[in-house]
């Protein structure tokens, strides 16, 4: 089966989120179960396009809205990733340093999802399935359904995976002239709540859509910013699978990031040299339990109740644990961190930025790892936390409630939490360090059982090829 993955990240190439870990992994594990998976994404301005080798497959010209443009497709000469990866590149407006945060961000991806079907109505042959992934990709399948310059490739089925609704590319209706001339009678087909609602859009148009957990799926019907009711009526052709995680970059045995690697037999003595050395960096005292949080400091995340958690962990627990925290978002979240560490600088350490090298060494090294989030659609972080071994902390919701059971129940090995609340992140610290500090035979029963888990792509693929294969005609 061949496969299109049209995406704005994908590791190594480019990655913000999890978005990036999926579509870097999924065509790859595709491509090993004997699928033909390729990978569509914007040419941005990172080290990956100077590190490989290319070639100029396609030149092609078109517009969005009235800015004409030339544009290139570039593919990848190696192979590098385990699948095809092509590059459309257009210049001034795909090839910048970032992946988003620019105030042409609509026309910016409109113009790639534009120039990839220009191209591919150049194709002498059809893939099986074009697979979309978030907002930035949404507008492919209402413009192959209903632009007339695209009207050969109507009838390719599409899938449209939901990361994030939180995100939905929301445009105002002066922006519509955006798309090549569409049939406009299909207005309501773009529409959502008076806007031109891409993500609305391809839960529309898309022959299938899924999202990344089952929980999640569930949620989108009572929690969507304003898309609920849309999920209600299209839940039919909705299903969540739950993502996978790429077993071969985050392997405990192999990383490349880790000075000290581990299976099962050797784990509590390499995860101990690991968290030696990130606590001589941070200077901390290593026998005192290591908490972690990785990510982006949005409210999704419930970063903004951090610092006042965090404030209250070391006066409800002196002296007791030691926190690290990676990450990048909002500033003023940013300031009340770096204040709070400067403030309880032997305990608490906060590095403002994003580094792949660190969070590797972080999921290894550490003994627990915090997920408050408001909102998660699958979460990455706590199935690396545990295929590393750490105890993740997490709120009970989307993916985190699929992939974590609690240590109250039979058999569990996590903490649950139900509230993104400062009471309910510190009673799970007091949880966490009472098992730290009273039975470590338990810590270590369980984080036995964690490196047993298989998170591996192997069985998600499996329910991808059902979806697809329920809409080829
Ligand atoms: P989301 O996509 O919503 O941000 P996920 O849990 O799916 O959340 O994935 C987050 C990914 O981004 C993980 O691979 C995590 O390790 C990585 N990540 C997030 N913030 C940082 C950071 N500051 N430095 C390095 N990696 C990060
Ligand atoms: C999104 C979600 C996250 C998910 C990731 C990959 O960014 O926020 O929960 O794991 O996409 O699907």
């Amino acid at each position: 089966m061949e496969i299109i993955h049209l995406s704005a990240e994908c590791y190594p190439v480019a990655k913000v989120g999890g978005l990036g870990d999926v579509v870097g992994a999924l065509p790859k594990y595709q491509c090993k179960a004997g699928h033909y998976a390729k990978v569509v994404m914007p040419l941005y301005i990172t080290p990956f396009l100077n590190k490989n080798e290319w070639t100029e497959d396609f030149t092609g010209h078109t517009n969005v809205g009235d800015r004409w443009f030339d544009y290139k497709i570039f593919k990848e000469k190696n192979n590098t990733l385990g699948f095809d990866l092509y590059l459309v590149d257009i210049n001034g407006l795909l090839d910048r340093e970032k992946v988003y945060g620019y105030d042409d961000d609509s026309e910016r991806f409109t113009a790639f999802q534009i120039a990839f079907l220009h191209w591919m109505n150049h194709w002498e042959h059809k893939p099986d399935i074009i697979h979309c992934h978030d907002h930035h990709t949404a507008l492919i399948p209402f413009m192959m359904k209903y632009c007339y310059a695209f009207e050969n490739l109507s009838d390719i089925p599409t899938v449209f995976t939901i990361h994030n609704a939180q995100y939905q590319g929301w445009m105002g209706w002066d922006k519509s002239f955006y798309l090549p001339e569409w049939d406009t009678w299909k207005k309501g087909l773009l529409e959502w709540d008076g806007l031109l609602n891409p993500l609305a859009s391809a839960i529309k148009n898309a022959w299938r859509v899924t999202t990344v957990s089952e929980s999640y799926l569930n949620e989108l019907s009572y929690q969507s910013k304003g898309l609920e009711q849309l999920f209600e009526m299209e839940k039919n052709k909705c299903v969540g699978i739950l993502n996978g995680i790429d077993a071969e970059v985050w392997n405990p045995a192999t990383d490349l990031f880790l000075d000290h690697h581990f299976k099962i037999k050797n784990a509590a003595k390499s995860k101990g040299l690991i968290k030696d050395e990130l606590c001589r960096k941070f200077q901390f005292d290593p026998s005192k339990p290591l908490f972690i949080f990785i990510g982006r400091l949005v409210a999704e995340k419930a970063a903004d109740i951090l610092p006042d958690a965090f404030l209250s962990t070391m006066y409800l627990f002196p002296n007791r644990l030691n926190i690290l925290i990676l990450g990048s978002g909002d500033e003023l979240v940013e300031q009340q961190l770096l204040k709070l560490s400067d403030h309880f600088k032997d305990h608490i350490h906060v590095e403002i930025g994003y580094q792949e090298a660190l969070s590797h060494q972080m999921y290894a090294g550490a003994d627990f790892l915090l997920m408050p989030s408001r909102v998660e659609p699958c979460g990455l972080n706590q199935m690396y936390a545990m295929r590393y071994g750490t105890i993740p902390m997490v709120r009970n919701t989307g993916g985190l409630r699929d992939t974590v059971k609690d240590m109250g129940e039979e058999d569990g090995w996590g903490f649950l939490f139900n509230h993104a609340s400062v009471e309910d992140i510190n009673h799970t610290i007091g949880r966490a360090l009472e098992l730290y500090e009273t039975d470590q035979e338990k810590m270590k029963k369980v984080r036995e059982k964690m490196l047993r888990f298989d998170h591996s792509w192997e069985n998600s693929i499996q329910h991808y090829m059902e979806v697809y294969e329920s809409i080829i005609v």
